[in-house]
């Protein structure tokens, strides 16, 4: 029987991309859609101003929107994705633990938080044990796992299939898309013929995060990988895919030829919205490219390429679809993981 669940800010832009995977997802069905109070009590159709690539799925047209409060929530509803501003996150998200609901959540608030899991699950899926300390120290029924940051999945999955070869520095640049931003992020007039070399936030998430993610949890506490991480991102006029550029020094020699073969063979996971090849990497020194490759596995896929020796230790680029991979496949993906290790 599929498991009843609820979108947390359904109306938005990553909402919109949770319901377009949810609605036929085999293990999942939608049970309950909340956004702002402006939104609340109309149909989802008059809520959301739809611009996801695939019509509204009927049945979540009709649906009543309802405030974004446990109360609202029905009883029977076992799993809440959530997509809500990180500022709303922060003051609601654990009031639905507390009242017993499990969360899996996209929003920034809380990622570095010692007892919460920040899980990419072929990366890290072993963290998600770490919810045992978080019920025992914040006595919620309910519980609560969250996905990195968008650039920062695109690239610590590579990182993770370097790291038998020891990580010890890693530059990256970034070449977001605008769809990262939100619809009302980033106006046409600012980034139309033009690139902005900074996104306020984003580099701090990509230097914290990664090291989080990348590093181990022995049953009652995680450790941090001690790995440097520099970071510097950019906005161009691309519309979704986010493009990095990472230098990465090694404890061990490590030839392109090696690297390539690391990512190739790091494996997948057997679940729903894993992609059958995790790391998909390119020969050709032009690829990938966001228009032509962030679409690999239904966007849950990362490409890699242009693997080469440079002065700084290993360079290449990796690329990935940033509200799929990036944000809502990831949030969906996590909540396969926590079906799978019996959290619902
Ligand atoms: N866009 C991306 O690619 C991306 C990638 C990674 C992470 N994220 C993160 O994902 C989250 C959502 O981003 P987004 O781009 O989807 O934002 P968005 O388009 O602005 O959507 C925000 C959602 O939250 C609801 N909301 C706003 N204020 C609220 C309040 N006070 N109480 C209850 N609900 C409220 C909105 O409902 P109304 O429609 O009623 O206003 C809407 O459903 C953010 O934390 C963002 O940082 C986004």
């Amino acid at each position: 029987m599929a498991v009843r669940v609820g979108v947390l800010g359904a109306t938005g832009a990553v909402g919109q991309r949770l319901i377009q995977l949810l609605d036929p997802h085999p293990e999942f069905e939608i049970a309950a859609l909340t956004a702002s109070d402006a939104s609340a009590g109309k149909t989802y159709r008059q809520a959301a101003k739809w611009r996801v690539d695939s019509p509204i799925p009927d049945d979540v047209a009709e649906m009543t929107v309802t405030a974004t409060d446990p109360d609202e929530v029905p009883n029977d509803v076992d799993l809440l994705f959530s997509s809500l501003p990180s500022s709303v996150g922060e003051a609601v998200e654990p009031g639905f633990c507390e009242a017993g609901y499990v969360m899996s959540s996209n929003s920034s608030n809380g990622r570095m938080d010692d007892d919460i899991p920040l899980v990419i699950p072929e990366v890290n899926g072993d963290h998600i044990d770490l919810l045992e300390v978080q019920r025992d120290e914040r006595g919620w029924d309910g519980a609560m796992v969250k996905n990195p940051n968008c650039s920062t999945i695109t690239f610590v999955p590579t990182l993770a299939a370097l790291a038998e070869y020891g990580l010890e520095k890693v530059h990256v640049a970034t070449l977001q898309a605008v769809s990262g931003a939100g619809y009302d992020g980033v106006s046409s007039m600012e980034i139309i013929d033009n690139a902005i070399p900074h996104i306020g936030g984003e580099e701090d998430k990509l230097e914290t995060e990664s090291k989080k993610l990348l590093g181990s949890f022995d049953g009652a506490a995680l450790s941090l990988n001690d790995v440097e991480v520099g970071a510097s991102c950019n906005r161009i006029p691309t519309i979704d895919g986010h493009l990095e550029n990472v230098f990465v020094e090694t404890a061990e020699d490590l030839s392109p030829e090696e690297a390539a073969k690391a990512m190739r063979e790091y494996p997948a996971l057997d679940l729903y919205s894993s992609p059958e090849q995790l790391i998909e990497v390119f020969e050709d020194p032009e690829r990938p490219q966001p228009r032509l490759d962030r679409t690999l596995g239904d966007g849950m896929s990362i490409s890699a390429g242009g693997i080469r020796e440079s002065t700084f230790g290993l360079q290449y680029n990796c690329l990935a679809h940033n509200t799929m991979r990036g944000a809502a496949g990831a949030s969906v993906l996590n909540g396969e993981l926590l079906l799978e290790n019996g959290y619902l």
